[in-house]
Order: structure tokens, then sequence, then C-alpha cells
């Protein structure tokens, strides 16, 4: 079965230079080695890519002629994989787990191990900063995220400590710079941080919310001290990049996973300024290090994602594909955004979806992922599957 996406003849027409414009074209199946199309006739044989070329996920996100787009899949690491079950037994503590370099190292190269793919996300959370903030907290299994003194007043805020990576969080690096060596380039290695409102809506609230009315309180009467604790937010993960990034982050994500709780407006003054502070600072130290930003249910805020600065918007599967492209021009990557609950129907089923996002998104400046986090039960064969179907394909 070829799984070429562009030279079928039913594929729609879109703005990315079409197979036909080129000079060979590429197909490949699974059981087969990659071979290349002459447009004079004939095959030849698929050059080796070299070890120490750069990982095809940094080619895809800075425009460069790619064959097929990257893969690699938010919470790849985590419960649905037997092997990390088996380490939850022997180390039932979420924060030790993410906390201690070995197991970090380990939990983050059990995907890459099984599914080789393009991006290896350091196990860790979002979270992981705040005891060095001085904002105590756990991760509670069958409740999530608990902040032990929820912030809610101007006092509260002035307690929180500004973030010295290298001081609260030594493992990370440790545990970036290992992962680097582990992996050499045949993917790259990607850090990621919580955004200032995200973090701020946890800590408020006192962990996951509902309604965020804590914070909407605070935002809508008292947004002073919302500001001030965005604002420590906003130094303190604009640091922590960077330090990611010395550390051997090949490309960063930014989560503002609940920004999308905010009207407009409201994004404009509680969300964008501090991105965008985030995203300056580590464009000026790093500027060509790749910058991602996911927020959940982002339809009603895609272009505002844009003005950030970031270069790649990670889609969330409510969103066509085609008109995220469309909506936020041929300049910015993007990356996504199939449903999550796509793996747990057929393989059959899988493959047509990947299929649809991938010719949807165009040639290029795409990354292929889910539009949230694998849910926990999700089958491992679907998601060998995915990353399966996914790396054979062929622009
Ligand atoms: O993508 C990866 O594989 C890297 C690992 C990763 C985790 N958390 C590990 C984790 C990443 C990227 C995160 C980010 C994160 N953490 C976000 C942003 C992404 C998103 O989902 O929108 C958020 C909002 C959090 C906060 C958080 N941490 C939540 C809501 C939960 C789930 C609570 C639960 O029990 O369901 C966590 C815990 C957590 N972080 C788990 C994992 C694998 C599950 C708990 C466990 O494995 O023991």
């Amino acid at each position: 079965m070829s799984c070429c996406i562009y030279s079928c003849s039913s594929a729609p027409s879109f703005s990315a230079p079409s197979a036909s414009n080129r000079s060979s074209r590429f197909t490949f199946s699974s059981s087969s080695r990659p071979r290349i199309h002459c447009a004079f006739g004939g095959t030849v044989a698929e050059p080796k890519v070299t070890a120490a070329a750069e990982p095809l996920l940094l080619n895809a996100v800075h425009g460069k002629d790619v064959d097929r787009p990257p893969v690699w899949l938010m919470r790849q690491a985590g419960r649905y994989m037997k092997s990390y079950q088996i380490i939850c037994e022997k180390y039932p503590s979420f924060r030790e787990r993410s906390e201690n370099v070995d197991l970090v190292v380990e939990i983050s190269l059990q995907p890459w191990k099984v599914f080789k793919p393009d991006g290896v996300i350091l196990f860790s959370d979002i979270l992981t900063p705040l005891s060095g903030m001085n904002i105590p907290f756990d991760i509670v299994k069958g409740r999530g995220p608990v902040i032990f003194n929820a912030l809610r007043t101007g006092a509260d805020v002035d307690q929180v400590r500004e973030f010295i990576p290298e001081d609260s969080v030594p493992y990370v690096g440790e545990a970036l710079t290992i992962l680097r060596k582990e992996v050499d380039n045949k993917a790259a290695v990607l850090g990621f941080v919580g955004a200032p409102f995200t973090l701020a809506s946890y800590v408020v609230e006192g962990g996951s919310s509902k309604h965020f009315a804590k914070i909407k309180r605070l935002a809508f009467s008292q947004p002073k001290v919302l500001h001030a604790l965005l604002q420590k937010f906003a130094t303190s993960m604009a640091k922590y990049i960077q330090y990611q990034a010395e550390s051997g982050a090949q490309a960063v994500q930014i989560f503002d996973s609940w920004a999308t709780e905010l009207s407009p407006v409201d994004f404009e003054e509680f969300s964008l300024p501090y991105l965008k502070q985030m995203v300056d600072a580590a464009k000026r130290t790093h500027p060509n290090l790749p910058l991602i930003l996911y927020a959940s249910g982002s339809g009603g805020l895609l272009e505002r994602l844009a003005l950030t600065g970031v270069d790649v918007v990670s889609l969330d599967w409510t969103v066509d594909m085609a008109e995220g492209r469309r909506r936020l021009g041929q300049n910015i990557a993007v990356q996504g955004n199939v449903d999550p609950g796509v793996l747990f129907g057929s393989k059959e089923f899988i493959t047509n979806r990947i299929k649809d996002t991938v010719r949807k998104a165009g040639r290029g400046k795409h990354i292929l992922n889910l539009g949230h986090g694998i849910v926990v039960g999700t089958p491992e064969e679907n998601v060998a599957h995915f990353f399966e179907v996914a790396k054979g394909l062929r622009y």
C-alpha cells in the first residue's frame, strides 16, 4: 500500500508546492526501502541521512524541504504504557518519578525506544518549578495537582520567590543533557514550560478547576495582584526556557492549556503580554530555538496565539487543520491535531485520520501530533500503529 499523500489524484489543492512541481517524488511502503522516483524515469535508493544531520523536526519548523512531517505525541510518556506503570508501582510518587534524574531519563526514553518518535519530550510537569518558587505542591493519584496553600492575596504573591532553575531543578538540566546524548540528533529533544496564566490558574484555584471562578474573581476584582503573580511567572519561565535550551533542549513547548478559559479581551490582558515577554526573552538569547505554543480549545484565539511570536502553534482537534493553516498563514508552523480519542478507533480509522490531517496541513512546516495529550487507557498497539503510519508517509 502506498502512503504517498500528494501524488494521489484525489488530493485537493492547497497553496503548498505540489508534487508535480518538483523534480522527484517520494513513495514508501513500510515493507520496502524508500525509493526516489525520478521525474526522468527509473528509481534510485534514497540517500542515507548522516547521523550529524539536524533532526527532522527542526528542519520542518525552519521551513526546510522535508519529505514527511515529523511526529511526536503530547504525553507520549505516561500511564498508557505498561513499562511506565511498572515504574509507578516501584516509585508511587509522581514527584519522585519526575525529580530523579535516572527516572526522568528512563521514562522520557520509554516511548523513544518503542516508537522512535521525531521528538523526545522531557518527562516532567508544568508544575515542577513551583516548589523552587516557594509554592509547595503535589500531584496526587486520582486527584491531580494539589497546591497546599492556594494564593489569593497580594501578601501571598509577595511570598513567591524568583525561580533559579540551576538551583531548584538541577535534575531537569542533567536529564536534558543526558537525553540529548542518548537521542543523538536522531530526534529532537523537547523541553517544556507552563505559561503564566495556566500556572496562575493552578496556584490560585489550588488545583485543577472546572469554572476557574477563583482566578477570575482575582482577575476581575484585584487585577494588580494577579498581574504581579503573572509577572513573576513570566520572568521565571523565560529563564526556565533559556536553562532548558542551554542544557540540551532543541525546541521548547509552552503550555497555556487554560488560556482559552479567557475571553479574547481578557486573554489580551492576562496572557498575551506575558507570553510575548517570554518569547522575546528566549529569542534574545536563543534566536534559533523553536518555540511551540499549545492552548487547549484555541479556535477562538488562534490569530492571537500567533501574535506571541512563537514559531509553531499547536492546534487542538476542534479546529479543522486546513482552516487553522489558512488563519495562521504560511510563515508560522503548525502542530497537531488528531483527536486523542481517534487512538481508540480501528487501525484503518487511525490511518485515515492521519492522512487527512497531513493533507490538510499541506507540505512542510507541520509537526504531526495529537490535539491534546494521550488519554489513559489508549491501546499501546494503536500508538505503535500511529507512529508506523506517520513515519511511512511521504509528501
Ligand atoms: O508529554 C509528555 O510525555 C511529558 C510529560 C508531561 C506531563 N505533564 C507528565 C504528567 C507534560 C508535558 C505535562 C504538562 C502538563 N501538566 C500540563 C500541560 C499539558 C496539558 O495536558 O494541557 C498540565 C495542565 C499539567 C498539570 C497536570 N499534571 C495535570 C492536569 C495532571 C493530570 C492529573 C491526573 O491524575 O490525571 C498532571 C499529572 C501528570 N503529569 C501525569 C503525567 C504523565 C499523570 C500522573 C502520573 O503519571 O502519575
